[in-house]
This record gives structure tokens, C-alpha cells and sequence, in this order.
């Protein structure tokens, strides 16, 4: 692969330089200006792969520079971080509205921060999203509405559906995991422990062939983070990379995110050819959900990718499906029936729930669920 080029604008010598060595240290090409207006010519003249701008900069504020750069053909898909010693909000809005995509105040974490988004904006490219294997991500508003469970039925149901086909589930719910006590796993490997593998020993070829069998489940599990101390050492820069070496072994990779929407996680909603939204039928879920699609929609998440399932969770009570579809503002495409303790049952013997109870109706909307979805991420990727 080249090297990128990073472009550092910054009026003050010491800071510029600062950031120009640990960027250097990581084999990143980096060139410097000092002013706004030597930064629009730098962008336009040296073809940078991202520039990093201090927006407080005396001859252009950040968000002209911002402004130029995204209307110029040769520099509008740059993406733009904004490195500013002014931690306002005012200032940080104005900043993200203007074009930039991230916003990191001068502090001691600056340099940490600033790394983890360089990765994330330089792994998240066409290639990573619209190629290999398909992604499905499984979320929620709330926690206990039944993602994980659905995420692991549902890709076994997947794998039973397709024989042929490689299922991957991967656990990201932070600070916990809870597919692998779902399944029966309990190795060592885990998202935390695959993070802090040197970048070059995670390829295609080692996700094939080194994450545990999950045998009668049908797919490949890579374990979530076993407990808060862990999650907290999680190497979130290397979470693209990961990704995208599992899209290029497995045909389906199905992440659990549970309730942990954050910087980490939005790229991959964002980024997702499925996007399962579990909803139980209590209010409070039906309600964190619309406040939660209506900010995915602000992030350019469209509807057309999103699969909800109502999962009644929660008993018999709750809302009906029309009620929740007119709260959410977006229509259920499944509806998961109450499976009393037998699901509970089921996971804590680490077994699929249709091969537990094959009889059960919930058997055939696991089935025809697992088809639907699959059918809607292929429809959407041929688009
Ligand atoms: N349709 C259902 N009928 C009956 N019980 C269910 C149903 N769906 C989920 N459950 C039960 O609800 C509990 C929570 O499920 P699960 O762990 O999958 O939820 P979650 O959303 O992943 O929770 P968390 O927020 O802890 O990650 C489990 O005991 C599961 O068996
Ligand atoms: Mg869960």
C-alpha cells in the first residue's frame, strides 16, 4: 500500500511539529503549513489523503478553509480532522456543520484520539464497505430487548438457510460481551486479544482459519470484550481493519452491538449493508428507539437498510406492532413471539433455539427472518 499523505495546518511551530513526528513514527507522509491560506494551496498542490487543521488559525477561520476545500472537486472527499486548543461547543459545531469530520480539542489526549480517527477514516473506504463478505449489524435503544440472542439465532438460522455460506458473528457490546456464554464459548480469543495482535498477523487467512467453530451453531465467533477492565484496553483504531479482513473470508459477518452506540460503532451502522434494530414492545423501548433512529437518519443512515424486529421480550403486555411502527416512524419487517423461558432456557444450554424447539412457530420466523435478511442485504449490495 503507499503512503498516505497528511496534510498538518497549524500556525504554531512547536504543535505542528509535535504532531508531524508521531505521524512520521507511523509511516505517514506529512507535510506542513503554517497559515490557512498556505493550507488551500498545499491541499490543492500536493494531493494530501486527509489534512489536519487547528480552526483558530489567524488569516482563515477553520470552517472557510473547511468550506473551500469541499467545494473544490480535487479536495471535496478529503476528509478533514479539526485539531483545536478551543473546546467549545459553539466552535465544535460550527466546525462539524462546515465539513470536518471529527473534532479533537489540544489535550493529552489528543494524540491517542487523533490516531484512532486517522485509522478509522483511512480504513472506512469503498473498497472495505462495498466488497467482500455482507455486514449486518444488530442493535438496540435499550439493553435486554433481546440483540444478542436474535444476532445468534439468526446467524445460525443464516448458516442452516446456507449451507455453503461462512457465518462470522462478531460480540462489540461494550463493557461486557454475552455471545459466547450464549453459545458455550469460553477460550481466550476475544475482540480485546485480537485488537492488540500486531496489524499484520490479522489477515483474511487468520480469521478463516483461527476463530473458534461454534459447530452446531454453524458459524465462526469472535468473542466480546469478557469484562470492563478489558474493553477499556480495546484498541478501537484496529476495529476497521479487523472488519474488513472478515469481509474478505466470510460470505455474512454479523456484529452485536447491542446498546453501545458510539464513535466506534456509527461507522459501522453507517457502513452496514443490514442494519437488524431489535425493538421490545415495553413504551420505553418503543421510545428510545424513535430518538434513536431519528438520530441514525441525521448520520445518513437510510430506511431502506434497516430490518427491524420486534422482539416481545417482555411477555404478552406491551404495544402491537402498528402501534410501535406509528411511535418509530419506520415499519417492523418481523415480528419475534413471546418464547416464555424456553429462550432462556435454550441460551443457558448454549443451544439455537430452533434446534431446542423445532416445532415451535418461532422456529419458522427465525427461518424466514434469517431469508428476508439475507434477501434485503444482497438487493441492497447489487444496487
Ligand atoms: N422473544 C423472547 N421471548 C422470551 N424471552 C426472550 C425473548 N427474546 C429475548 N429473551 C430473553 O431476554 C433476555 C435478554 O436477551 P439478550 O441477552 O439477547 O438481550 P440483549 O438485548 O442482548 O441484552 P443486553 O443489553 O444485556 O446485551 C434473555 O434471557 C433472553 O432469553
Ligand atoms: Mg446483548
Amino acid at each position: 500500500m503507499p503512503e498516505k499523505k497528511i496534510l498538518i495546518v497549524d500556525a504554531d511551530v512547536a504543535s505542528r511539529n509535535f504532531i508531524a513526528r508521531t505521524l512520521a513514527d507511523q509511516k505517514y507522509e506529512v507535510i506542513q503549513a503554517g497559515s490557512g491560506k498556505e493550507g488551500l494551496i498545499s491541499a490543492w498542490r500536493d494531493h494530501p489523503d486527509l489534512a489536519i487543521i487547528d480552526p483558530t488559525l489567524a488569516d482563515l477561520k477553520g470552517e472557510e478553509i473547511a468550506h473551500k476545500l469541499k467545494q473544490d472537486l480535487r479536495t471535496s472527499a478529503m476528509p478533514l480532522i479539526a485539531l483545536s486548543s478551543d473546546p467549545g461547543m459553539v466552535r465544535i459545531k460550527s466546525c462539524l456543520d462546515a465539513g470536518f469530520s471529527e473534532y479533537i480539542t489540544k489535550s493529552g489526549q489528543a494524540v491517542t484520539l487523533l490516531n484512532e480517527t486517522i485509522t478509522r477514516l483511512f480504513g472506512i473506504t469503498e473498497a472495505v464497505t462495498k466488497q467482500g463478505g455482507l455486514l449486518m449489524v444488530f442493535l438496540s435503544a435499550k439493553g435486554g430487548t433481546g440483540t444478542s440472542s436474535m444476532c445468534a439465532n439468526l446467524a445460525m438460522s443464516i448458516s442452516q438457510n446456507q449451507p455453503e455460506a461462512r457465518v462470522a458473528v462478531v460480540d462489540m457490546v461494550l463493557p461486557i460481551g454475552s455471545i459466547a456464554p450464549i453459545v458455550g464459548y469460553e477460550g481466550p480469543q476475544n475482540i480485546v486479544t485480537i485488537t492488540d495482535m500486531h496489524p499484520g498477523e490479522t489477515t483474511p487467512e487468520f480469521f478463516r482459519t483461527e476463530l473458534p467453530d461454534m459447530h452446531i451453531w454453524g458459524f465462526n465467533l469472535l468473542a466480546g470484550s469478557p469484562d470492563p477492565e478489558s474493553s477499556n484496553r480495546l484498541k478501537v483504531g484496529r476495529i476497521w481493519d479487523i472488519v474488513k479482513a472478515l469481509k474478505e473470508s466470510y460470505d455474512y459477518v454479523l456484529i452485536d452491538i447491542g446498546r453501545s452506540l458510539s464513535k466506534i460503532t456509527l461507522p459501522l451502522i453507517q457502513h452496514a449493508d443490514v442494519i437488524a434494530l431489535i425493538i421490545s414492545t415495553d413504551i420505553s423501548t418503543v421510545s428510545l428507539t424513535r430518538t434513536l433512529w431519528k438520530y441514525l437518519k441525521g448520520k445518513g443512515v437510510g430506511a431502506s437498510s434497516v430490518y427491524a424486529i420486534l422482539n416481545r421480550a417482555v411477555g404478552l403486555e406491551g404495544l402491537s406492532k402498528v402501534d410501535a411502527e406509528k411511535m418509530i416512524e419506520i415499519p417492523i419487517n418481523a415480528t419475534m413471539p413471546y418464547l416464555s423461558s424456553n429462550f432462556a432456557f435454550a441460551n443457558s444450554h448454549h443451544q439455537p433455539f430452533i434446534l431446542k424447539f423445532p416445532m415451535d412457530t418461532a422456529t419458522i420466523v427465525f427461518q424466514d427472518t434469517a431469508r428476508e435478511m439475507t434477501a434485503l442485504a444482497r438487493k441492497l449490495r447489487a444496487e
